[in-house]
């Protein structure tokens, strides 16, 4: 019976075959010990001397990391691995044997690492990684589709620039100038106009000079954007979206978050509402805390949002930040011109902003004024303005970037390790 290792519970005392590669290896002169993998999952292969053919220890015992084979055993329980599984194996057939792998069990650096990122999605602890991104994609489109949303696509290549100009990937299209898009917002404004509550999940492109360890040029990101929602609302959707997106991960890779050591009771206490502290009252806190070097008006660097996230066990919204180092889009304060109706939500153990959301000016004049004022071409803005020409509506939405939300669940350090292939400032390779 052919299977795979994440079936092998359902095979317990059972013969099957599997495909599998030799994540590493282990042997004396009378039993053998194969780490074998097969992009499911991860099980210790046992072959004992006296029980298989001599030809078939023989190659057990020189078969080469990374090598790939048919593997025919028992599935047995076994109470001390964390997969609770092993196979006792009495066949190996080789299919191909690999040579020198660059990767071997003892340590490596990151940027080596990162030249083999093509071979080091592989290891156990990557595998683990992938693993959860997954869980997060596949829960989002469950909480969204339970929750009657329809998913739309915005265009990748755009004619526009919705949160600002200075980070933007130029190119040709034909004659004009375009641009990678950096956020499907404007057109999902558009589409909720048309569909009431949608959603996006796509590639998302940065042309940001930051090296940091939350930052990526090219990151995916899920905006939904909602009909006749307004600002308090907005944020409730945000706070059951989140949660339930960690509750699924904390019920569906119990095993994946082992192996990284996640400390899931951290995870747990990650349940709706999540607090809410004002811009300002954020600003007087900082203060409070002894950071000096920041002003009302200053946009928060990571050591305030650190330290604002550190007093709180869930995320936290930080709510109406001034108007002017917001983009120019979005709604304000009722009874205030200068803090708009936006909050972005801050993770908690260091991992910053994981959403920028708000609500969205509905008012024509408004906008075209902001337009001016923000200096961009009404010509390119004809489209977006017009939304507000034909039945108005107030609306809110909001993007959550998917990297900086695997890296906190995951409790990995970097970006760099939440997504396949990282775009980075000075990485294109692999
Ligand atoms: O705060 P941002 O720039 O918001 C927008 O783009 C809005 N138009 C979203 C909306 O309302 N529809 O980006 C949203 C999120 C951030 O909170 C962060 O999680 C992620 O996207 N993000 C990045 N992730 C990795 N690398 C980068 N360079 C990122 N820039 C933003
Ligand atoms: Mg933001």
């Amino acid at each position: 019976m052919k299977a795979t290792i994440a079936e092998l519970p359902k095979y317990v005392d059972k013969e099957v075959k599997l495909g599998a590669w030799i994540a590493n290896k282990r042997s004396s002169g009378k039993i053998a010990f194969l780490q074998l993998r097969d992009g499911s999952g991860f099980v210790q292969g046992v072959i004992v001397k006296s029980d298989v053919e001599e030809e078939v220890f023989q190659t057990a015992k020189t078969i080469t990391q990374e090598s790939s084979v048919y593997v025919t055993g028992t599935v047995q329980k076994d109470e001390r691995s964390p997969f609770g599984y092993e196979l006792l194996v009495t066949n190996v057939e080789l299919i191909h044997t690999s040579t020198d792998y660059p990767i071997t069990p003892k340590e490596h650096g990151t940027e080596f690492l990162m030249d083999n990122r093509h071979l080091w999605l592989r290891s156990k602890r990557q595998h683990a990684v992938m693993k959860v991104r997954n869980e997060i994609i596949r829960a989002t489109y469950e909480f969204f589709n339970e929750n009657g949303f329809s998913k739309v696509d915005p265009p990748i290549l755009t004619g526009s620039a919705p949160e600002g100009t200075t980070e933007l990937f130029a190119t040709k299209y034909f004659d004009e100038d375009a641009y990678l898009s950096q956020s499907g917002q404007l057109y999902m404004e558009a589409a909720a106009m048309a569909l009431g509550k949608v959603f996006s999940f796509g590639p998302t492109f940065r042309a940001e000079k930051s090296k940091t360890r939350r930052h990526l040029i090219e990151f995916w990101m899920i905006e939904p954007e909602m009909a006749f929602v307004e600002f308090e609302e907005n944020l409730e959707v945000q706070e059951q979206y989140v949660s339930y997106v960690v509750q699924s991960a904390l019920k569906n890779c119990q095993l994946e978050l082992k192996t990284l050591g996640r400390d899931v009771s951290i995870l747990e206490k990650i349940t709706a509402p999540f607090p809410r502290i004002s811009y300002d009252d954020a600003i007087t806190f900082l203060h409070e805390k002894g950071f000096d070097d920041i002003e009302w008006g200053d946009d928060f660097g990571s050591p305030h949002e650190t330290a604002i996230a550190e007093s709180f066990d869930k995320p936290v919204f930080i709510t109406h930040y001034p108007t002017k180092i917001k983009p120019f889009y979005m709604q304000p304060h009722p009874e205030r011109e200068d803090v708009v109706l936006c909050a972005d939500l801050i993770a908690p153990e260091g991992y910053g902003e994981i959403i920028g959301g708000s609500e969205r000016i509905h008012d024509m004049e408004l906008l075209s004024k902001r337009v001016e004022e923000h200096q961009l071409d009404p010509e390119t803005y004809k489209w977006y303005l017009e939304l507000r020409k034909y039945g108005s509506v107030p609306h809110s939405g909001f993007g959550l970037g998917l990297e900086r939300t695997v890296a906190w669940i995951t409790g990995v350090e970097h970006v760099r390790e939440t997504i396949p292939f990282p775009r980075l400032l000075n990485r294109l390779y692999p």
